[in-house]
C-alpha cells in the first residue's frame, strides 16, 4: 500500500482505442474515468498524425466525461480556442510556442484549465517562471508521437524537483503524467507526487480495461 492521502486522477488516452468503435471504448472506461485524453497530433511537432477537433466533437456526444486535451502540434496558438471549447483541460507544450504565457492566458481566459505539456529532456526548471500561473504540468514520461512506449525512468526525478518546487513555492498545480503508464510502473510515478495519470495501451489494450484502470485508481 501507498498509503495515499490524495485521491488519483485517470486519464486515459484514445489513442490505443479502436477507432471503428469509438462510442463503444469509451464506454469500457466510463466508470473509472475522470478525463478522456485526446492526443492531437500534427506530423510536425511529433512524427505522427492523429485526429484534431472533429473526433473531440464526437467525443462529446457519447459521453460526459470531460476531455483532457494533449496538443503535439506547432503554432498551438492556432487551435487552442476551439480546443477550449470542448475540453476541461488544454496542454499546450513548451517547446512549442514562443508566447507561453500568452497563450496559458488565453486558456484560462476560455475558463479552461491551462496545462504546460514538457518532453523528457526539457528541465523542470525552465517551468520556474510559468508555474504560478498554469492549473497543472504534464510531464512526458515518453518522447511524444505514438501509445505503448517504454516509461523513461529519469521522468520520476522529474517529478520529484516538480513536487518540491511546488511545495516551496505554496503552489497547488497539479502534475499529470504522461506515457509508459501501467500497473508496473504507476506507484514509484504516484510516489513521486503526481496526480492524474495518463494511461493509453494498459487501458484500452487490455481485456477489461474498467478492472485495468481500476488498479491504478486504488493505488496498490
Ligand atoms: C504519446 C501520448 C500519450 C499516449 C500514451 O505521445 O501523449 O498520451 O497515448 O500511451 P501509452 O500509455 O501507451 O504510453
Ligand atoms: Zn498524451
Amino acid at each position: 500500500m501507498l498509503g495515499l492521502t490524495k485521491n488519483v486522477k485517470l486519464s486515459p488516452s484514445i489513442l490505443s482505442a479502436d477507432f471503428a468503435k469509438l462510442g463503444e471504448e469509451i464506454k469500457k472506461v466510463e466508470n473509472v474515468a475522470d478525463y478522456i485524453h485526446l492526443d492531437v497530433m500534427d506530423g510536425h511537432f511529433v512524427p505522427n498524425i492523429t485526429y484534431g477537433l472533429i473526433i473531440g466533437e464526437s467525443l462529446k456526444r457519447v459521453t460526459e466525461i470531460p476531455v483532457d486535451s494533449h496538443l503535439m502540434v506547432e503554432r498551438p496558438e492556432i487551435f487552442v480556442d476551439d480546443f477550449c471549447k470542448i475540453s476541461e483541460i488544454v496542454s499546450i507544450h513548451y517547446e512549442a510556442t514562443y508566447h507561453l504565457n500568452r497563450l496559458v492566458n488565453r486558456i484560462k481566459e476560455n475558463e479552461t484549465k491551462a496545462f504546460v505539456a514538457i518532453n523528457p529532456h526539457t528541465p523542470v526548471e525552465f517551468l520556474q517562471d510559468i508555474i504560478m500561473d498554469v492549473d497543472g504540468i504534464l510531464v512526458m514520461s515518453v518522447n511524444p508521437g505514438f501509445g505503448g512506449q517504454s516509461f523513461i525512468p529519469n521522468t520520476l526525478n522529474k517529478i520529484r524537483k516538480l513536487d518540491e518546487m511546488r511545495k516551496s513555492m505554496g503552489l497547488s498545480f497539479e502534475i499529470e503524467v504522461d506515457g509508459g503508464i501501467n500497473e508496473d510502473t504507476f506507484k514509484p510515478v504516484l510516489k513521486a507526487g503526481a496526480d492524474i495519470l495518463v494511461t493509453g495501451s494498459y487501458a484500452f489494450r487490455s481485456e477489461n480495461p474498467e478492472a485495468a484502470l481500476s488498479v491504478l485508481k486504488k493505488g496498490s
